[in-house]
């Protein structure tokens, strides 16, 4: 693991926009993984900045979201679809037809089915990732095992807790509590994998990832058995890392 500690959450979202730039700009037609939740605001602003101001074009990216809430429309403001058109897709030249985020409704088998069959089809070159306070990945939580494909998972109390304090308008009774998700072993077929922790409340799940032996409890140990991993941690979120 290429591990690179920054000062804080702006130093780590423009780290991640060089790396995610670089990969658009030296293939144009690259397959990436995206994440939602609150650490890659930043980066998607200044993507779409980039957009804007340098003309990075987006016409050839085909995108992969890592997962979606189940019961939620994509119209829904806090389905992840949604999430995506607002925070990026709708301020970029990118064809819809190239975007990819799981359905959260109808036929979980039938979803997940297809997904795995995109993934297979759409060999992932950059996987974004965030990481959970409990560790997971995707949707990937404690528990689960470092082979699953996408699945329908259930959330665990902690992370609908973290979601309603972020998004909900902290109405816990609003979160979902099942999920449409990547499973670990599809994030492991990703060509390089950039995953982005800031803050005190990641420090013990950074820890484990980077430090702990690997095991199912913290899914983001899984990334211990990728190759090209690149780790980016504010000062808070690496503070209980010992070997630094
Ligand atoms: C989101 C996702 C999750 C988040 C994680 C961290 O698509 O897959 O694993 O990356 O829950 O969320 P934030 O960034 O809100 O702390």
């Amino acid at each position: 693991m290429n591990v690179i500690i920054v000062k804080d959450y702006e130093e780590a979202s423009q780290k991640a926009f060089e790396i995610m730039v670089e990969q658009v700009k030296s293939n144009p037609n690259s397959a990436l993984g995206l994440a939602t939740g609150s650490t890659p605001l930043r980066l998607y602003e200044l993507m779409r900045e980039d957009h804007k101001k340098n003309g990075t074009t987006y016409k050839g990216i085909r995108t992969f979201n890592l997962d979606e809430y189940y019961g939620l429309a994509p119209t829904h403001p806090q389905s992840y679809h949604y999430f995506m058109c607002h925070n990026l897709f709708d301020e970029l030249d990118i064809d819809m037809n190239n975007v990819h985020v799981p359905k959260g409704e109808g036929s979980i088998e039938e979803e997940t089915e297809a997904y795995n069959k995109l993934l297979e089809e759409n060999p992932i070159d950059l996987q974004l990732l965030g990481i959970g306070s409990n560790g997971h990945i995707g949707f990937n939580e404690p528990g689960t095992s470092f082979d699953s494909t996408t699945h329908y998972i259930q959330l665990k109390e902690s992370t609908i807790q973290d979601n309603a304090r972020l998004f909900f308008n902290g109405n816990i009774d609003e979160v979902p509590t099942h999920a449409v998700t990547m499973g670990i072993k599809n994030i492991l077929q990703a060509k390089k994998v950039l995953l982005i922790a800031c803050g005190e409340n990641k420090a013990i799940a950074v820890k484990g990832m980077v430090e702990d032996e690997k095991n199912v409890e913290l899914p983001a140990s899984a990334l211990q058995d990728h190759d090209d991993v690149t780790l980016i941690i504010d000062e808070a979120a690496a503070s209980l890392l010992t070997k630094k």
